[in-house]
Order: structure tokens, then C-alpha cells, then sequence
């Protein structure tokens, strides 16, 4: 098989007495849309955390495209084409959808940041910079399905809006990989399904692999494969959809969960 896009490699995370992720190997390659579930506090949203640079492991190495990857440095996780949205939304609440995808354009390699110069004489190249920025942010939300929210304040966004904005400004870094950390959640059933198909349109256009967190367990056995299951902070299983349903130890950590519904 070819390199993986992102390997994880014993990696261990410690708060205190707490190890949020025990020891946690696996891969991901290109094209998958890989998931991730377990229990509450089992250790997905942390690791996410560490992926993008928030949190540095205790322990353990994370390749990307081969390439070990810095510590602690959410920019360079960004330029290496990771993106990702969040599980409790991190938008500018005040500001337009637009200007929240404008904002997060200013992040991506397509747009280097202009001299302080030539921003405050609003040179010819500033202009135009600023122009298919403007353009580019209105593709984006054209793509996602909510160009006409573009000039509402976003705190007035119905909510599945507003997680399809987060999807824009995470698709504004031209990402390799996308991590979605519950991006269900709060959706209803027919939102949830326009995700699924957006997903899908995302990953033939743009070649875009996905990892997601998923509480919602028939979205996550329909869509991605493999599947990691977390427990405690530590690798459960990983394998198909099939494999990790019928794995005595990962019934067990469910039915010893009650926090899950679905
Ligand atoms: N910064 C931190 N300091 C201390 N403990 C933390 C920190 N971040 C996470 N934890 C702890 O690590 C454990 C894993 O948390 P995490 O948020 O990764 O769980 P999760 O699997 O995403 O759960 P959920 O399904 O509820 O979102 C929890 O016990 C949590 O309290
Ligand atoms: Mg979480």
C-alpha cells in the first residue's frame, strides 16, 4: 500500500492523572473518509486536538505524507493541509458568514499576507489580492450551499448553517484532510442527509480525504471506513464497519456506556 496520509504512532496524551490517548497507532490514507467514535471522554475530540497542533503528545510521533510533523504549531498543521471544524462552533459570531470565510482565507497559502505598506496604500496588487479573496469566498460558500446567508450576522444563523460555514472556512486552507468533529450533531435527519451528499460531492471535486468523529452510529457505519474505536484513551479496534460491530470489546465499552442513543 502507498505511504499513508497520516500515521499515528503510539501516540499518549497525559492531563495530569488523566492519559486522554494511551499509546494510539493507526493510519489514515488517501481518499478515506476514516471515523472515529467511543464513549464520552473516550479521547476523539483530544486527539484532534493533538493532530492539529493545540495539544503537544506526551509521547509518540504523527507523520504526515511520511514527514514527521512539528509539535504544537496549529499554523504549520494548516500549511501542511490539515483543516478541521469543530465540535462546539469557533466562529466570529458578530461578523457576516462572508467576512468569516474572508478571515479565514487570510490563513491559506493561495492568499500571502500583503505588506503592511502596501495594505495601507491600497496598491494595485493589494486590490486585487482583495478582490479574488472576495471571489474565492463567494465560490466557497456557493459550493457549501449558503452563498445567500453571505452578509447575515452569524450569530442569526439557523445552526446547520452556521456548521457549513465552519466547512467553508476549514475548505478555504484547500485542505489535503479534513477532520469533522461531530458535524451531525444537532443536524436533522434531512440536514444530515444534504451533509452526507456535500461530503461526497467534496471528496470526487477536490480529491479531499476526511476523518470524522461521529456519535451518530448508522452515519458512521454507512460512510466511513476503516472505523477507530477510542475507550479510555485507548485503541479499541480499527477495522470495517462489520469488523468493529462484531468486536467483543467494543460492545462491551457500549453497553457499559449510557451516554449513546444512536
Ligand atoms: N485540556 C485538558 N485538560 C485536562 N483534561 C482534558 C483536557 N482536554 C481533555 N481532557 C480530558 O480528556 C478526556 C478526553 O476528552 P475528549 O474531549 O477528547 O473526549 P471525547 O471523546 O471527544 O468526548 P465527547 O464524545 O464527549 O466529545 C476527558 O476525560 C477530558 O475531560
Ligand atoms: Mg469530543
Amino acid at each position: 500500500m502507498s505511504t499513508p496520509l497520516l500515521q499515528f504512532e503510539s501516540v499518549s496524551i497525559q492531563f495530569g492523572g488523566l492519559r486522554a490517548l494511551d499509546d494510539v497507532s493507526f493510519s489514515i490514507h488517501e481518499g478515506q473518509v476514516f471515523g472515529i467514535i467511543g464513549p464520552n471522554g473516550a479521547g476523539k475530540t483530544t486527539l484532534f486536538n493533538v493532530l492539529t497542533g493545540i495539544y503537544r503528545p506526551t509521547s509518540g510521533k504523527i507523520r504526515f505524507r511520511g514527514q514527521e510533523v512539528p509539535y504544537g504549531e496549529p499554523e504549520s498543521m494548516a500549511h501542511l493541509g490539515i483543516a478541521r471544524t469543530f465540535q462546539n462552533l469557533r466562529l466570529f459570531r458578530e461578523l457576516s458568514a462572508l467576512d468569516n470565510v474572508l478571515i479565514a482565507l487570510d490563513a491559506s497559502p493561495d492568499f500571502p499576507r500583503p505588506s503592511r505598506l502596501s495594505a495601507v496604500l491600497r496598491t494595485n496588487d493589494y486590490q486585487d489580492r482583495e478582490a479574488r479573496k472576495l471571489e474565492r469566498a463567494m465560490e466557497l460558500l456557493r459550493e457549501i450551499g449558503i452563498e445567500r446567508f453571505a452578509d447575515q450576522k452569524t450569530r442569526q444563523l439557523p445552526y446547520g448553517v452556521q456548521k457549513r460555514l465552519e466547512l467553508a472556512r476549514a475548505l478555504a486552507l484547500q485542505p489535503k484532510l479534513i477532520l469533522l468533529d461531530e458535524p451531525a450533531a444537532g443536524l436533522n435527519a434531512q440536514e444530515t442527509h444534504e451533509l452526507l451528499g456535500l461530503l461526497g460531492t467534496l471528496r470526487e471535486k477536490h480529491g479531499i480525504t476526511f476523518c470524522l468523529i461521529e456519535h451518530d452510529m448508522k452515519l458512521v457505519m454507512g460512510l466511513c471506513q476503516p472505523i477507530l474505536v477510542l475507550n479510555f484513551g485507548k485503541r479499541l479496534a480499527c477495522g470495517t464497519p462489520a469488523e468493529v460491530q462484531n468486536d467483543e470489546e467494543v460492545k462491551n465499552a457500549y453497553l457499559g456506556s449510557r451516554s449513546h442513543g444512536k
